[in-house]
């Protein structure tokens, strides 16, 4: 049987990696194969994309540009690591995907729809993921977060983590619109302690579970 591909998305401290390494333990505990990836990046060469698409340069990056950059990352790791994974019976859970394009390419920058659609057509038409959970939480507050994990690591900031609560503003919204139109996607809400997130994590999963057994 195919695996369950299990998709996170939100913004910047929502909670996406400390969820992830959650569901992995827990699936992992139900006897399941996991498979743990983000994007863009996950595998050699996608991860060599996401440094190009992540750190600040001299150059002029267009928002199209950085849309064709993830959708590239995107294809590479879709054919090395998501479909082989997914087609041996293991569960992908990926950190970020193409909702993360339509919220920050989309809703952040302005990259029309059509554009995205097609590119998401073109690298993954007939791959959706079976569920994907949105941690949804107030800019201000996920930017806190992610301030403190930074500072916590002595990390810099890439060219996402340096936009504004306005650019922000607009990428929860346009998150938010996915959740509300797409029936594969379940809001969460972020502002919640870890533990409760994850207990909620785990009852959307709850039926894909089932199908597994
Ligand atoms: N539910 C939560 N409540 C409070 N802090 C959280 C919660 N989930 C994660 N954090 C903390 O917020 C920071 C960002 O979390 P992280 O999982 O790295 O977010 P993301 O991957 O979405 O950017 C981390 O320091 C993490 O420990
Ligand atoms: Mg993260």
């Amino acid at each position: 049987m195919k695996g369950c591909f299990i998709t996170l998305e939100g913004i910047e401290g929502a909670g996406k990696s400390t969820l992830a390494l959650a569901l992995r333990d827990a699936l992992h505990a139900k006897g399941l194969r996991v498979e743990l990836t983000r994007e863009p990046g996950g595998t050699p060469l996608a991860e060599r994309l996401r440094d190009l698409v992540l750190t600040r340069g001299e150059e002029h990056v267009s928002p199209e540009a950085e849309t064709l950059i993830m959708f590239a990352s995107r294809a590479v790791h879709l054919d090395n690591l998501v479909r082989p994974a997914l087609a041996r019976g293991t569960w992908v859970i990926c950190d970020r995907f193409t909702d993360a394009t339509r919220a920050y390419q989309g809703g952040g920058r302005g990259v029309r729809a059509e554009f995205i659609e097609q590119l998401a057509h073109t690298v993954h038409a007939g791959l959706e993921p079976d569920l994907t959970l949105l941690l949804d939480l107030p800019v201000e507050e996920g930017l806190r977060r992610a301030a403190r994990r930074r500072a916590d690591r002595g990390d810099h900031t890439d060219r996402f983590e340096s936009e504004t609560v306005a650019f922000f503003s607009r990428v929860r919204a346009r998150y938010l619109q996915i959740a509300d139109s797409e029936a594969r996607c379940q809001r969460i809400d972020a502002l919640q302690p870890a533990a409760v997130v994850q207990a909620q994590a785990l009852e959307a999963l709850s039926r894909l579970l089932e199908q597994a057994e």
